[in-house]
């Protein structure tokens, strides 16, 4: 059975270990860290298998576990990523806009090199990816559309330069164009999406990136298209979100279930 470390116990963690700890995912949930002791120990407390409580982030790939699951932040990626693969350990990370600062990009992969390790990114909120990657070589043109809420945005940092007032909006209205690479620090909380397609594609530069606020949505919706000589691919995903974490969609908790299961079975691998 693969030992599991798990770095962050919020709402996507939680869920991940209450997966282990029910069997489906036939792995053993051995070590937990989160910054917050209460959130590890509120985790710990759910599950029939207690795993233990380390002290400190980097303490958790020390241990004999096959990969590392990090539900945490971005800083959390940067913080232990590389010295979770230079202790010879996979990596799963959730926190997939951290890859789009091209230096880490580069520094993890060629770590995953050097220490015959994986970083594994599950498709998080969107679908397709296995159809995009399999297409890179011919795209042409890659973009997504994010609509949500304008409560959803609010916060964001392209804000405090615009004259947009999200609590005056009453129909649907474009509030921002650009690329995932612009996206980053702009609105951090639509970085992960972005991020994963646009490293599935054709980069973060010439990957598209549309946010619309609507005020009559109950979902965070993600519209995705292609095209290139394979010819063209929409899909649209409709995401409710999760009831512990508004801000995080169902569908990314489930893909970092399914992910982490194929990665602790033996199995027949569906899809590309
Ligand atoms: N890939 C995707 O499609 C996708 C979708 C949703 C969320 N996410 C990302 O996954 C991560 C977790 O999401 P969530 O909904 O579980 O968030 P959450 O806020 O519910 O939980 C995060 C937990 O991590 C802890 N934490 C934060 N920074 C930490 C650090 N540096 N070290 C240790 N613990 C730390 C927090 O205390 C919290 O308990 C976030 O970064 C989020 O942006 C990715």
């Amino acid at each position: 059975m693969k030992k599991i470390g798990l770095l962050g116990c919020g709402a996507i963690g939680t869920q991940i270990a209450l997966a282990i700890d029910s069997g489906k995912i036939p792995g053993i949930l051995t070590h937990v860290y989160d910054n917050s002791k209460d959130a590890a120990l509120k985790l710990v407390s759910k599950l029939n298998t207690k795993p233990e409580i380390v002290e400190n982030s980097h303490l958790l790939s020390s241990h004999p576990v096959h990969i590392i699951v990090e539900a945490a932040s971005q800083d959390a990626v940067k913080d232990v990523a590389l010295s979770v693969l230079q202790n010879k350990r996979d990596l799963m990370i959730m926190s997939v806009g951290a890859l789009l600062d091209e230096s880490i990009y580069d520094i993890l992969s060629d770590a995953c090199n050097d220490f015959k390790k994986t970083i594994y990114l599950p498709s998080g909120a969107i679908a397709g990816l296995d159809g995009i990657k399999s297409i890179k070589d011919e795209l042409e043109s890659l973009s997504i559309t994010t609509t949500k809420h304008p409560r959803s945005l609010k916060g964001a940092k392209f804000f405090e330069n615009s004259e947009i007032d999200l609590d005056t909006i009453n129909f649907t209205t474009t509030i921002f164009e650009g690329t995932a690479k612009e996206v980053v620090s702009l609105f951090p909380a639509n970085i992960n999406v972005a991020a994963l397609l646009s490293l599935s594609g054709i980069g973060s530069e010439k990957t598209s990136v549309k946010i619309v606020a609507d005020p009559n949505t109950d979902k965070n919706t993600h519209h995705i298209e292609a095209a290139g000589k394979f010819g063209k691919m929409t899909f649209t995903i409709e995401n409710f979100p999760d009831v512990n974490n508004p801000k995080t969609s169902r569908l990314a908790i489930l893909s970092a279930i399914e992910a982490l299961r194929k990665y602790c079975s033996d199995d027949i691998q569906i899809g590309t």
